[in-house]
């Protein structure tokens, strides 16, 4: 039997996940550990608690998959990307790793910026403008502010790879997850020299960068005992959870799209090329698959804008929900179906925690507007759903504008398991929509990546041919598309009505 092994060091918790050579499923399990919040707009996290987490995951898909070690014959890495786990010379953590979403960076973003000459310049150089998530800030931020823990790290590691130097004794990464330090040379596929000279950072602080199913290294002594598997096992790069995801969801040829809707939403396309942004309001990353990019729009809080709707305001369906033994979910999107296409003028901005694509404002906030007397809660659930499809939309566009083609949107996360949210997509999208056979994420895209650098299949795009399917199509149903198609000029006019007075709030208010 060939098994190969995905783990996704994912932000609330890591997936382990076993997989048959034929893609089947043979066991999964999800470890969760605590997210810190040292100070507003901080987040942080212990990186030994995703090495203890990947410890107990492979433990118990070991146990649930009743698989003996030999069973498996590759381990794919996934992870959250951009975070920054700092090492001393004895290879201990600094401190805590700050997070993808930690916003404490503002001002090292404006230092990179003017370092490397200019906005236009930077994206030049590593095709992405500067984010307070991503990491080169952060390693600036320990320079500025805490200069002995600087002074005493020696290797800067993104999350998964700091699981991969627990497991192999190897500082090694892979060319998607390092495209979101924005010290990478994107095109080049390798670190970007005249950057980090710019920032004064030495090369030998990053590890080695490989391509996303090359093997990166061996399982050692030590990392066998602490799985249970044996010594020389072999570690594929794996990917960033977004490249990740996309092989999970096969994206790996042009013209699939996918539309994945959990807390966060992301539009994400496959692209021969390297194609950038002049505005920098969509990153342009290294692929998973060698040799290719991609090019996503994230939106902060596309799912998360529900959540925190079914929070605030579901409470009688939560009850209800309850005593029936269903998900509250299906008792608020009934709900919203009873509104019509459009929610009779009303519409909802899903900026609850600001916005990435394509505003890159921390400033924006949701809000309602055109509420009147008729409109009821059901109006309010679905124009929540509506503003996070509009969210969706606006990255499509972007995409779509760049020049690449779109030819078939593949629907995942919670978005996809509705069909009313399913078929909200296809209308606002203005396009049909797919699901596949595959709901596993960054844990199976990792797993194929295993599966193809080990030579069970020639490379990961047969072996997403091989295994993932199309099982669902919805079409676009006329009157409502051309409802929302009326509507979403208005949607994006709102926010910059808008843009300058979410700026005034947040200075009075603080953030
Ligand atoms: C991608 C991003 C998130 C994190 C956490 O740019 O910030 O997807 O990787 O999941």
């Amino acid at each position: 039997m060939s098994v190969f092994l995905g783990i996704d060091v994912g932000t609330s918790g890591t997936k382990t996940l076993a997989m048959q050579e034929d893609g089947a499923i043979l066991a999964s399990s999800t470890v969760e550990y605590p997210l810190d919040s040292p100070r507003p707009g901080w987040s942080e996290q212990n990186p030994e608690d995703w090495w203890t987490a990947t410890q107990q995951g492979v433990a118990a898909v070991l146990h649930q998959g009743r698989l003996k070690p030999r069973d498996v014959k590759g381990i794919g890495l996934s992870g959250q990307m951009h975070g920054s786990v700092f090492l001393d010379k004895s290879h201990e953590v600094v401190r805590p790793a700050l997070l993808w979403n930690d916003q404490r960076t503002a001002a090292e973003c404006a230092e990179i910026e003017q370092r490397a000459g200019g906005r236009k310049a930077l994206i030049k150089l590593v095709a992405n403008p500067a984010l307070t998530g991503f990491t080169a800030p952060k390693i600036l931020w320990l320079r500025n502010h805490e200069p002995r823990n600087f002074e005493r790290t020696v290797q800067v590691l993104l999350p998964k790879d700091f699981v991969r130097h627990r497991l192999t004794g190897e500082f090694a990464t892979e060319v998607s997850d390092a495209s979101g330090t924005l010290l990478l040379d994107v095109k080049g596929r390798r670190w970007s020299r005249k950057l980090l000279d710019r920032l004064d950072l030495d090369r030998s602080l990053l590890p080695a960068v490989y391509e996303s199913e090359e093997v990166s290294g061996q399982l050692s002594t030590s990392g066998a005992a602490a799985l249970g598997l044996w010594e020389g096992l072999p570690i594929v790069g794996g990917g960033g959870d977004q490249a990740a995801g996309a092989v999970g969801n096969g994206i790996v040829c042009k013209g699939i799209i996918s539309a994945t809707m959990g807390t966060s939403g992301v539009v994400f396309a496959h692209s021969d090329d390297v194609q950038i942004d002049p505005e920098g309001r969509v990153h342009t990353f290294c692929h998973a698959v060698r040799g290719k990019w991609h090019v996503m729009g994230v939106v902060l809080s596309a799912g998360g804008s529900l959540q925190w709707y079914r929070n605030q305001f579901g409470h009688a369906e939560v009850a209800a929900a309850g005593s029936m033994g269903v998900d509250p979910y299906e008792l608020i999107t009934a709900q919203a179906a009873q509104a019509p296409a459009g929610s009779e003028g009303l519409f909802f901005l899903p900026y609850l925690t600001g916005e990435r694509t394509p505003h890159a404002d921390p400033y924006a906030r949701a809000a309602w507007i055109g509420l009147s007397l008729r409109h009821s809660k059901a109006h309010m659930a679905r124009s929540v759903m509506e503003g996070a499809t509009y969210a969706m939309r606006d990255c499509l566009e972007i995409i779509k504008g760049m020049g690449i083609p779109v030819k078939e949107i593949r629907l995942s996360g919670g978005g996809a398991r509705s069909d009313f949210w399913r078929q909200m997509q296809a209308d606002i999208y203005g396009q049909r929509v797919v699901t596949i056979n595959a709901e596993e994420g960054p844990a199976y895209g990792v797993a194929l990546l295993a599966a193809a650098g080990t030579g069970a299949y020639k490379n990961v795009v047969q072996a997403c041919q091989a295994t993932i399917r199309v099982v669902s199509k919805t079409a676009p149903k006329a009157a409502s598309r051309r409802i929302y198609k009326a509507r979403f000029p208005i949607y994006r006019k709102l926010y910059r009505s808008l843009q300058d007075d979410f700026r005034t709030i947040a200075d009075q208010v603080g953030g």
